[in-house]
């Protein structure tokens, strides 16, 4: 962790201010010790070096998440005019009455009802992966179990061909990076961004989508004049970001708990119906999403802090998630805990519109799991990548799996 100076105990704007940067190569690695020492400093931390600021205790957080009149998701959510340019108006990047609107073309498609008709389909896929992996004994649990589900998933359901699928997973995390400042992570993803974007055009007509999918349904917003033709392609490509590489993640992560938490493998081997209480709780430890970006939209006072109107605001999930003021031993990957109320999906107006897929892809993957393997073992250390700020992934977890 980049050590803090004694201006952290200065008070600016009325509260505490810290020097750190939070994008630097050790922080960003590993953002807990840095959560977890801004998160003692106070609710509300003013970053010296970047003229931000950061929000780190769980009830801030989830305040902050709940008013999206002050906290702006429409103003400093992305860094720099040419990314703004790219990723167009979305729910992410809007705030009501727009955002309802664009949130509204697909919630049909993504409510319960929809994803029920789903279920035997991913859950047929899962299983196959899961014998797949079983056989092979010893194996990448990245690449054999966690990135096929979620990217074919998706890619489906959107209506994409099965050709041109492989820059989906590269290109929507690349494009995630253009959630923080510039700098190299920035110029090297551009090119993989731009390649991303290129496909997403290519295929948002009639000819290539399948039809009666969320692809097509948002091309009939566009044809009864609900959203503009422009916003059609930053549309899809906003699920298909938000909707691959996270719950791969999630994946990863809950796997590598339950790989270094045998007693956990075994009440779960017990008691099958706490796989979703491992979802949430692995979601809370170590949610891919760590932070969220806001902006002001007037002058607030929070956690001491006079903070002005325009100025960006980092929301650290990351850090609310294992705040022990709201979870006791937070630290620690706990099975029966079952955290509901964690803050890894988001809160309030922008929470996930995808958590219902999300949870229906790992539960496939768990249930078959629980089904036909009888330990899950570390074969070593798992490769944690931090490459794009504010998102934490795994980009290799050797596991051994003996079969049942
Ligand atoms: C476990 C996996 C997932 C995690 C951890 C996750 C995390 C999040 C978080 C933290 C937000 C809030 C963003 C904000 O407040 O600025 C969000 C919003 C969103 N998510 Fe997810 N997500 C997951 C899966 C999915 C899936 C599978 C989809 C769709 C296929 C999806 C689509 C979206 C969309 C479209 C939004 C924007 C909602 C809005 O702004 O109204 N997500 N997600």
């Amino acid at each position: 962790m980049t050590s803090d100076s004694d201006s952290s105990t200065i008070l600016a704007h009325g509260g505490p201010v810290s020097d750190i940067s939070i994008f630097d190569e050790d922080n960003v690695r590993n953002p807990h010790p840095m959560w977890s020492m801004l998160r003692e400093l106070g609710s509300v931390v003013y970053l010296s070096t970047s003229d931000t600021w950061i929000i780190t205790r769980y009830d801030e957080v989830r305040a902050t998440l709940a008013d999206w009149q002050t906290f702006s998701s429409a103003a400093e959510t992305v860094y720099g005019e040419e990314m703004g340019a790219l990723l167009g108006k979305v729910p992410l990047t809007t705030d009501p009455p727009l955002h309802d609107r664009l949130r509204g073309i697909l919630s049909q498609k993504t409510a319960p009802r929809a994803l029920k008709q789903l279920g035997e389909q991913v859950a047929a896929h899962a299983d196959e992966l899961v014998a797949e992996a079983v056989e092979a004994g010893s194996i990448e649990a990245m690449e054999a179990l966690c990135q096929r589900l979620p990217v074919d998933t998706v890619a489906d359901l959107v209506g994409l061909p099965d050709e041109g699928r492989e820059i989906l997973l590269p290109g929507g995390e690349r494009m995630l990076m253009t959630f923080g400042p510039h700098g190299d992570r920035y110029a090297d993803g551009m090119p993989t961004v731009v390649e991303f974007a290129d496909y997403i055009k290519s295929v948002t007509s009639r000819e290539v989508l399948k039809p009666d999918s969320w692809g097509t349904a948002i091309l009939d917003a566009v044809d009864d004049g609900r959203i503009q033709p422009e916003d059609a392609a930053p549309l899809m490509s906003s699920y298909l970001i938000a909707g691959m590489g996270t719950t791969v993640h999630t994946l990863g992560f809950y796997l590598n708990n339950l790989a270094r938490n045998p007693q956990a493998w075994a009440a779960l081997k017990a008691d099958p119906s706490l796989i979703g209480s491992g979802f949430e709780e692995s979601i809370r430890l170590d949610g891919p999403a760590q932070v969220l970006y806001r902006g002001t939209t007037r002058e607030v006072e929070l956690g001491g802090h006079v903070i002005p109107d325009g100025k960006r605001i980092i929301v650290s999930i990351g850090s609310a998630n294992r705040d022990p003021r709201h979870y006791s031993d937070p630290d620690t990957f706990d099975i029966h805990r079952n955290p509901i109320d964690h803050l890894g999906l988001g809160y309030a107006t922008h929470g996930c519109v995808g958590q219902g897929l999300a949870r229906l892809e790992v539960r496939a993957v768990m249930s078959s799991l629980l089904r036909r393997v009888a330990t899950l073992t570390p074969a070593g250390e798992p490769e944690l990548t931090h490459h794009i700020p504010g998102f934490s992934g795994i980009t290799r977890l050797p596991i051994t799996l003996t079969s049942e």
